[in-house]
């Protein structure tokens, strides 16, 4: 059986580790997997903090019922966050505990309405309301848009405990401890960069306003609903969440590309070249073909410089890199520096569209020369590649 862990006095983690699912949401690489967590306070009243994606049900059942005895009711559900991950277990968690009261904001309970029909039951609460337990009184903190309108965080105002749902949170299983101070967080603060760049990054300015929030409740113990239970240095994530989120960069250039039969990589390499010849030392090359999306969106997150290179598919750009520059434009990042190539055969396309990209892609800065390339790069053509790639190094260092 699965116990629950616990945090503090009463406050328990009861969540689980989900190392089978391959694609968070459908779409983002999971190979060190994910937790979900949740939590229990066992005060004068029961309250549970969300419940969990429903394949993962029996582990926090397991843990639940390790120090609440199944039959024994539960007072309180807290639903922080309604993404199923979290919320996906409601329903059968509703029919274990018809009695327990659903806890939530309103745009809560319009979702718990339009995901699993539950209507009855329910207290909507509101910012400032104050949920007493016994020893613990806990508040509540609305955190719009991060990750969904309906976002929230409770605060255990007695022992300055925050759970804080997405927010702080970060892919990878967690590999035995659960806590910031049991885990390897080299490891961990890399899958949180890559959590925050593809799940919450476009909500960067939502994720500023619920920093400040966090800040101003000054939490002894932040545990999210992904990742390390933030307890020696709590305020460590929440700098990194505030870096990121003021689009804050390193010196770094990321160089994508999509090729075919290699004269577009030739491209690519001879600007790579020219960028660490500049002095750049963090240089990056993805096949835009075989990197999963969500490790490309993660380097380019933390790099200031980007340069995609592509050769024309069917007069288009090529599919894989066509979907990085739609996904890159979806997370609205900012301050970037940007270079672009292309290659064509029998019919232009790549450059043009990666041009119409720098144009309404998002914040990007576009150093010249944008170059094209007929079927493959004479020494005239790489020279200007690696012009593209001194300009590019230059104007990372400029931007310091
Ligand atoms: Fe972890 Fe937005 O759900």
């Amino acid at each position: 059986m699965q116990k629950a862990i616990k945090i503090l006095d009463n406050i328990y983690w009861i969540g689980g580790n989900d190392r089978e699912t391959d694609l968070f949401e459908g779409l983002w690489s999971l190979p060190c997997g994910v937790a979900y967590n949740a939590y229990l306070i066992n005060d004068e009243k029961t309250a549970i903090i969300d419940t969990i994606k429903s394949a993962n049900l029996a582990d926090y059942i397991e843990r639940l019922t390790s120090i609440i005895p199944s039959g024994k009711q539960l007072d309180y559900l807290i639903v922080n966050h309604m993404e199923p991950d979290h919320s996906g277990s409601i329903r059968m968690i509703r029919q274990l505990y018809p009695n327990m009261k659903i806890i939530g904001n309103k745009k809560t309970m319009e979702m718990l309405d339009a995901f699993y029909g539950i209507t009855e039951n329910t207290i909507e609460i509101k910012e400032g309301d104050i949920l007493d337990l016994g020893q613990h009184k806990l508040t509540f903190t609305m955190i719009p848009m991060v990750h969904w309108p309906e976002s929230m965080v409770t605060y255990d105002t007695t022992d300055k405990v925050l759970f804080s749902t997405d927010a702080f949170g970060g892919f990878s299983a967690l590999e035995g401890g659960i806590f910031d101070d049991e885990l390897d967080m080299n490891h961990y603060e890399e899958e949180t960069l890559r959590y925050f760049a593809n799940i919450v990054g476009r909500y960067s300015a939502p994720t500023q306003k619920a920093i400040a929030k966090v800040r101003a409740l000054a939490p002894r113990i932040i545990c999210p609903a992904h990742g390390p239970i933030l307890r020696s240095n709590p305020n460590h994530i929440v700098d990194l969440y505030d870096k990121w989120s003021r689009h804050e960069t390193e010196e770094g250039v990321v160089v994508v590309y999509g090729s075919m039969y290699g004269n577009t990589k030739f491209m690519t390499d001879a600007i790579a070249r020219a960028v660490c010849e500049e002095g750049i030392q963090n240089v990056i090359v993805h096949d835009a073909a075989r990197s999963n999306t969500s490790f490309m969106v993660r380097d380019i997150w933390k790099y200031r410089g980007l340069v995609i290179g592509s050769c024309t598919y069917n007069t288009e750009l090529y599919p894989p890199v066509a979907h990085l520059c739609r996904t890159l434009s979806n997370k609205m990042m900012k301050n970037r520096i940007l270079g672009i190539c292309g290659s064509y055969s029998w019919s232009k396309g790549a450059l043009a569209e990666l041009q119409m990209f720098a144009e309404r892609g998002g914040d990007w800065t576009l150093v010249d020369p944008s170059v094209e390339v007929k079927s493959s790069p004479s020494e005239s053509d790489l020279e200007q590649c690696r012009l593209l790639g001194r300009n590019v190094a230059q104007a990372v260092k400029n931007a310091r």
